[in-house]
């Protein structure tokens, strides 16, 4: 056999093995490094340089199937990738005749969590390691609650060093004993403890003569074994669609990758969230058509009728349906040094779709040293926390216990694209279901008639002292007087009400904003012209606010006074208080303005007139009442 053939011969092969995906916990000192090492080693009369080979030539062997495992393969969390964060987590392959492995490296130094989170995002077992002479540390317990919160479902304790303890077995009894004890607060499908040495290789692979009284697996011998996946394939068919395949007129395929299930043509499909029924005509791969298909495989869809599909939407199988949500409690990781904040909108991928969702709870935050539920409204890098999104239309989805895949997803920063955030699905709230639009007769067109004029929010932003105020005031005089219904919603004034139970951090901020922004829709639905005049320090938060608006009902106004002329002015003292250092959380001192990119009106107030700049928004704003 040549290179090639050999090659090619082993793709085959390879290609009918079921890959495990696992993660090493540890610190360097448990032997983390070598017992990845030693796996390697192990098998590597059976990869070695042929993987190198192998990737080189994947590719023009490959017909896609073959490909595409590829690419789950070198993949871990693919989203994050795109969107550019940069993580710590070596993926390092290996096979033996039993499976192909991929082992998540990840380093234990800071960004840990984070680094976990992203090597278990995927994986189908941990390997836990203690060093026999220190036993369970403060480290496994957090290793494992994370592990546990993660939703991996199958733990290998592996007690190492076992060599330098004398192989007793009294020592390894006692470890398990603790670790077991551990875990019954946790929610592990099997928990395998496993006498090791890495250094040596006992138990790793080959059984060790050294310990005669355990009678369990060694560690490759067990994740060669266990059963991750067959779960998956037994599964209701589900898959997102990824993209329509419509080369001509004649073709209309739906491609993507099957999740979990199987799938054969005459098969009944049910589309979510719409509903709509279609029976499967073939199975397209590349030039093939395929008997059927199940999970893991990407493949292409015929249907025996035109229905509308389109990216997001996901296909399941007709009489195994799953259900479909717009609000969720679910666990999330927070990933990023941005903090996240109760209330605000992020873009959420799961499946192939992509929705916004507001973070409209946040429930508790883990402490992952004690276990204890901590209270917060904001969360920062390396929380797990209980969450509850509230999204803008409803997704098909599964709790991610049932069926991971279907109820895994990320958070993405709308402004800077960013993944922030990975996320489980427990379950959907039915509150969503219990609450519905009440018809009204009288509505919105009928009261602008009656009005004379359309509703309107004119949204001021701007430092504290730029204006807002003094210039709605001018503003508002001048429409009150050519008979527009006006209100002005102010900073001050909301916050002696309303928003009293709230303060200046970021995370009040942003519920500050998020309340007045509902409470102008209200406005704008009845008709008025409404005037805010609220900081509004964050970006995304203006432009929550202006998804809230019909096409321009939402007018955004930046009052520019620059920061030491706002500082000069400091009508209320309040900048000189907070240089002194007596006022926290200053916008412009020590708490961020992030300044429009594209306002309807940007004022410069240096030398301006509230008065002229009033007179100049007016003619502006061309509002006119009707006769
Ligand atoms: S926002 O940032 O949440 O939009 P908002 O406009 O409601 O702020 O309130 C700002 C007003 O509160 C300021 O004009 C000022 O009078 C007062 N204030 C008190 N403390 C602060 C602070 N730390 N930062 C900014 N404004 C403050």
């Amino acid at each position: 056999m040549n290179a090639r053939q050999e090659i090619d011969t082993y793709l085959e092969g390879q290609a009918d093995l079921e890959t495990l995906r696992f993660i090493t916990c540890g610190s360097v000192d448990d032997g983390k490094s070598t017992l990845i090492g030693r796996m390697l080693y192990e098998s590597q009369m059976i990869l070695d340089d042929q993987l190198s080979e192998l990737e080189k030539t994947s590719s023009k062997i490959g017909t896609q199937g073959e490909q595409i495992d590829f690419a789950l393969l070198v993949d871990g969390l693919s989203a994050e990738r795109e969107q550019g964060i940069t993580i710590d987590v070596a993926y390092r392959y290996f096979s033996t005749d039993q499976r192909k492995f991929i082992v998540a490296d990840t380093p234990g130094h800071e960004q840990y969590t984070r680094n976990m989170v992203t090597g278990a995002s995927t994986a189908d077992a941990a390997v836990v390691l203690v060093d026999a002479r220190k036993g369970v540390l403060e480290q496994t317990r957090r290793h494992s609650f994370i592990v546990s919160l993660l939703g991996i479902r199958h733990v290998v304790l592996a007690v190492n060093k076992m060599d330098l303890v004398g192989f007793d077995q009294a020592i390894f009894d006692d470890i398990v004993a603790e670790y077991q004890d551990l875990c019954r607060r946790f929610n592990f499908e099997t928990v395998t403890p496993i006498p090791i040495s890495a250094l040596g290789g006992d138990n790793v692979v080959v059984r060790s003569a050294s310990t005669p009284w355990y009678r369990g697996p060694t560690l490759l011998g067990f994740l060669g074994a266990v059963d991750t996946r067959k779960a998956l394939v037994d599964h209701g068919f589900r898959m997102p669609v990824q993209w329509v395949n419509r080369p001509n007129l004649d073709f209309r395929g739906y491609a993507g990758t099957v999740l979990a299930g199987r799938i054969a043509p005459g098969d009944d499909i049910r589309i979510l969230p719409s509903g709509e029924t279609a029976t499967v005509k073939g199975i397209v791969l590349g030039e093939d058509e395929l008997e059927a298909a199940q999970a893991d495989q990407a493949v292409t869809l015929t249907l025996d009728r035109d229905v509308d599909i389109s990216r997001g939407d996901v296909l399941v199988a007709a009489k195994d349906p799953c259900e479909t949500s717009d609000q969720f409690e679910a666990r999330i990781v927070w990933m990023a040094r941005d903090s996240g904040f109760h209330g605000r909108t992020y873009l959420m991928k799961i499946g192939t779709a992509s929705v916004n969702a507001a973070i409209s709870e946040i429930r508790h935050t883990y402490n992952i040293n004690t276990f204890e539920e901590m209270m917060g409204r904001s969360l920062e890098l390396n929380d797990i926390s209980v969450v509850k999104l509230a999204l803008d239309r409803p997704v098909a989805f599964e709790p991610y216990g049932d069926c991971p895949p279907m109820g895994a997803f990320v958070l993405i920063d709308r402004q800077n694209h960013q993944t922030v955030a990975a996320g489980m699905i427990d379950f959907a709230l039915r509150r969503a279901d219990n609450v519905h639009r009440q018809a009204v007769t009288v509505d919105k067109k009928a009261r602008a008639k009656l009005n004379g004029h359309p509703g309107r929010v004119l949204w001021f932003t701007g430092l504290s002292g730029s204006g807002k105020s003094t210039i709605a005031n001018a503003l508002e005089k001048k429409l009150h007087a050519k008979g527009f219904r006006t209100y002005i919603l102010d900073g001050d004034n909301v916050r002696l009400g309303l928003n009293r139970d709230l303060g200046f951090t970021d995370a009040d901020r942003v519920e500050n904003i998020r309340r007045i922004a509902e409470v102008a829709k209200l406005m704008v639905d009845a008709g008025l012209i409404v005037m805010t005049a609220f900081i509004s320090p964050f970006r995304a938060e203006r432009q929550m606010a202006r998804e809230m608006f019909e096409e321009g009902e939402f007018v955004e106004i930046f009052v520019d006074t620059p920061l030491e002329v706002a500082e000069e002015r400091d009508p209320k003292g309040l900048y000189r208080k907070a240089r002194r250092g007596e006022l926290p959380n200053f916008t412009g001192i020590d708490s961020p303005y992030e300044a429009p990119e594209a306002p309807e009106f940007r004022l410069e107030t240096e030398g301006g007139q509230a008065e002229k700049l009033a007179e100049g928004l007016l003619s502006g704003l061309k509002l006119e009442i009707d006769d």
